[in-house]
């Protein structure tokens, strides 16, 4: 039987408190700080949704909307928004959580390409996605678009 599993099989959620270390030299949360934390939640989803090793093969559409300063808590959520053969499309969205009212602001939204793989270390097939709401497959509508710019861009050495 194909192998096949949720969008909410692998959801992650992390929060971080931004402390004096994860600081750059503007007294904002250091950019490569984020970007870690980021590529460790696709890294988590990508493992729970393939129950293997995985690598990270591309990240595009990195933005970041407002900075994260010390003593916030920056929540960050992943979730898988499609499958192709070997290679799964992590959705990772970052936020700033305000204590004073519990609300959440965005700060960053990444698209993760992670790629699974087998004993060999080399790239294997991932579980199929199912989806369970309409939001679910427009955002499979919008990954197979990311995924065809991607591969042109690939093509074309950019
Ligand atoms: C990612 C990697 C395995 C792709 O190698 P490859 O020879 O292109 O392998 P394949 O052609 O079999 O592609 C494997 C999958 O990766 C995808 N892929 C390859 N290059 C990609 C790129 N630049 N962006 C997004 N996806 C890509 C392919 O579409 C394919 O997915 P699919 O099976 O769902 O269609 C290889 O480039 C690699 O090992 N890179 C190093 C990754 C790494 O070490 N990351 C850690 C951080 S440095």
């Amino acid at each position: 039987m194909t192998e096949e599993r949720t969008v909410q099989d692998s959801i992650v959620e992390t929060v971080h408190m931004v402390r004096p270390n994860h600081m750059n030299a503007a007294g904002r949360l250091f950019g490569g700080m984020l970007m870690q934390w980021l590529d460790e939640v696709a890294g988590m989803v990508a493992k729970r949704h393939t129950r293997s090793n995985v690598i990270t093969a591309s990240v595009d559409n990195l933005r970041f909307i407002h900075g994260a300063y010390n003593g916030e808590m920056v929540v960050i959520i992943g979730k898988v928004t499609y499958v192709g053969n070997t290679s799964l499309e992590v959705r990772v969205d970052t936020y700033v959580e305000h204590l004073e009212d519990g609300m959440r602001h965005p700060i960053n939204r990444a698209y993760f390409t992670m790629v699974a793989l087998d004993e060999n270390d080399r790239p294997k097939r991932v579980p199929r996605l199912v989806l369970r709401s309409v939001e679910e497959k427009a955002e499979w509508d919008a990954a197979k678009k990311r995924r065809e710019m991607r591969m042109k861009r690939k093509e074309e050495g950019f």
